[in-house]
Parts: C-alpha cells; structure tokens; sequence
C-alpha cells in the first residue's frame, strides 16, 4: 500500500502486516492490513488469558467474524466471554450491565469488535470494571485510575475510536450523549483491517464514511488544532474525498478500503489531539434524544455550519480546497473557500446522504432542547469552532437545517 508515511514510524514489517508504533501522541499498536484479524490470538495474549469480546447484536455474528475472533483466541489458549448486547448509540445502562457480567467473569482483558459503538462500549466497560460509580460521573469530569486492557478491531470506517481515547455513551435517563475522555481507555492494540469493512450494506458506508471525514474536518479547523494535526487532517480529507464515493459505488474495492480505513484512522487520531467542533457539538443532542444514526446527522447538519463558518477561516477552507481538487484560477479566496463548501455539498450527493434534520425525526418544538443540551454537554466543542458560537446562532442553524 503506497501512502503518506509523514506521520506514522514503521517500526517493523511482520509478513504482509503492518505494525504501527508511536503514532504522533497516541500510545496505541496499529496492526493495519487485509486479513490482519488473525493476529488477534497473539496480540492479545499479552494482555490477558480470558477475553470479554463486546460486540453488536447481528453484524459480527452474520459475517462470522466473531465465531472467526473466538477461534484464532482460543488457538493461543484464550477464553473468551462474549457480549453481544450493544446497541447503536450506546448506553450508560448497557455498559453498566455489561461491566458486572466481566467481574462475575473475571475477564483480564476486553475486545470491543464492531463499529464505533462496539469500541466505545467497550471501552466504557473495561474503565467501568476498576472504577467504581456511576459512568456519567466520569463522563461529566470526575477522573479514573485505570482500566483493563483493551484490543479494539474496527469493522466500519467511521468513528476512529481504534485511535483516539473517546468513547461515546447516552445516558438513556437525561438523553445526554457525550464522550468519556480517558488516557486509561487508548486500546493497547487496534486491528485495522479493511477486508472487514468491505460487507457492510452501502447506507452505513456512506454514513459512517461522512462521519470519519467529518472528525478530520473538525480537526483541522479546530482552535485548538496544530500544524502537524492539520497536516494529518488534511492527508484524510484528501483520501475520503477520493475514495469514499468509490467504496460506496463498489464495495469490493479493495484498494480504496485501504485508504479510506487509513483514513478513517487517522480521523480518530486528529480528534483525540485537536478535538471535534461544532458538527459534533451540534449533532450529539439529535442522536442523544432521537436515536439517530450519528453520520447521517452530522450530514444533515454539515453544509449550513460551513456556509456559517467558511468567511471566518478563509485561509483554512482555501487548504481544503487544494486537498479537495478545486481549482482556484480565476476565483477569488472567498468564491474559493465558497467552492470548497459546495464541494461538500456534491460529495453529499454522491453518497445519498442529503438529509434533513427533519427527515431524521426533529421537529421545530425539540429545537429549543437542542440548543441547552448542546450548551450543557457539548460545550468544549462549541468554544473549540474557529468561529464564535452561540445559543442564537446555534437556534438558527439547527432551525435552517430542518
Ligand atoms: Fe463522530
């Protein structure tokens, strides 16, 4: 696979995997590569000798990558408990439940395997299992001291959570959605493997997709982004671009899979160091009350937050725009970086992802809830947007995106 190395030391080439170490700050092996799942017995024996491999209710058992995860442990002497409870959206009870059934197990090691909402539960459940009390607690701020080991093996390209230190849960009692942010739950290992990625019906291609380019998007325009992670950030936007919409058209493509998980990677990465904006910030509260699925929000919502944001970083959306293949002869920045909006627009379309918010379940009545939740639990991504923002103009958008 030809790419940009820039970022990533290549420590060691075992076979025709590759073996990722000290990617920028992020403390996590990235084992990437087609057919790299069944590395998953001896990556984990490291770490421990009954595994709790939490997963989603159908996904992972109709491929049969559980049944294949479950053999390739065993082959290494590993038992293995399974959870397969998780729903999209995860939440707080679900983790709380499934952090019991490992002590009453006693699992040394969890393997979230699925999307972004296996990962994250499964996170969420090894920093349950050693720290006592409620999760939301930790989510809104209180501080842990560790958690079990975890392996994540990514099977959508969508949330990144194989390289970040993020898990998204829902508190089904408040509808908060929001992030536990925890340098106790990076993964000791994440398996990256795009011949997993490559069943996946379309719908959720293009969703989950959007969502991995959006993370990249958020973190390059962040306040608190930095050249390297722009740089980063830029390589990924530039991928999905070109990529995404050819997975999505053909899904046995194998060579673009490899970008877009690449990407999809990195996407984790530049937001676990620079941090979402306000796609996210905006987004959260529609999935936390609505049960939505998280990239067809974010799609929903992402052209009139650029439209609003694009005259106040110019000088960003112009980078884009050179990343994004726009040629900039004869226009002026602004008709420029108004380009780069449209880009997204038509990118949009590609992936049949032009939604409304109305279409996703909200009505103007749940706008005002909107705002506050966002404002209460969303609050450093909307202080992270390059441009000011706030609850009026928060009501305004979401209004405009119905
Ligand atoms: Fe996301």
């Amino acid at each position: 696979m030809k790419m940009s190395v820039a970022f990533f030391v290549f420590l060691k080439k075992k076979g025709e995997f590759l073996v990722l170490e000290k990617v920028n700050q992020v403390p996590i092996k990235f084992v990437f590569g087609k057919g790299s799942l069944k590395n998953i017995g001896v990556l984990t024996k490291s770490y421990g000798k009954r595994a709790f491999v939490v997963t989603g209710r159908s996904s992972t058992k109709k491929t049969g990558v559980l049944d294949r995860v479950i053999g390739y442990l065993k082959e290494k002497d590993i038992d293995t408990v399974v959870f397969d409870e998780v729903e999209s959206n995860p939440l707080t009870t679900t983790v709380k439940r499934a952090a019991s059934l490992l002590k009453e197990h006693e699992c040394d090691v969890v393997i979230g395997l699925g999307g972004g909402s296996s990962m994250d539960a499964a996170k969420c459940i090894a920093f349950s299992a050693v720290n006592e009390g409620d999760i939301s607690d930790y989510i809104f701020g209180k501080e842990g001291k560790n958690a079990l080991p975890i392996i994540a093996i990514t099977t959508t390209a969508g949330t990144g959570s194989e390289g970040d230190s993020l898990a998204v849960l829902t508190n089904p009692e408040t509808k908060d959605k929001k992030s536990l942010k925890s340098p106790y739950i990076y993964p000791k290992v994440s398996i990256i493997d795009p011949e997993l990625m490559m069943t996946l019906p379309s719908s959720m291609i293009a969703a989950t997709g959007f969502d991995a380019l959006s993370h990249s998007v958020e973190a390059f325009l962040a306040k608190n982004s930095r050249s390297d992670i722009e740089e980063m950030a830029l390589e990924a936007i530039g991928l999905l671009f070109k990529f995404l919409p050819k997975v999505y058209k053909n899904s046995t493509d194998t060579e673009s899979w490899e970008k877009v998980a690449y990407a999809n990677t990195i996407g984790g990465i530049v937001i676990d160091q620079a941090g979402v904006v306000l796609p996210h910030g905006m987004e959260h509260p529609v999935s936390g009350l609505l049960n939505a699925t998280h990239g067809e929000g974010l799609a929903a919502l992402f052209p009139k937050i650029l439209e609003f944001s694009y005259k106040g970083c110019q000088e960003k959306f112009l980078r884009m725009a050179k990343v994004i293949g726009i040629e900039e002869q004869g226009l002026t920045k602004e008709e420029a970086a108004l380009q780069c909006v449209k880009a997204f627009e038509k990118l949009l379309k590609a992936l049949d992802l032009q939604v409304t918010l109305s279409q996703l379940g909200v009505k103007e009545t749940h706008v005002d809830w909107l705002v506050e939740n966002a404002m209460k639990t969303m609050t450093y991504a909307i202080s992270n947007h390059p441009i000011p923002c706030k609850e009026k103009s928060l009501k305004e958008l979401y209004v405009a995106c119905l």
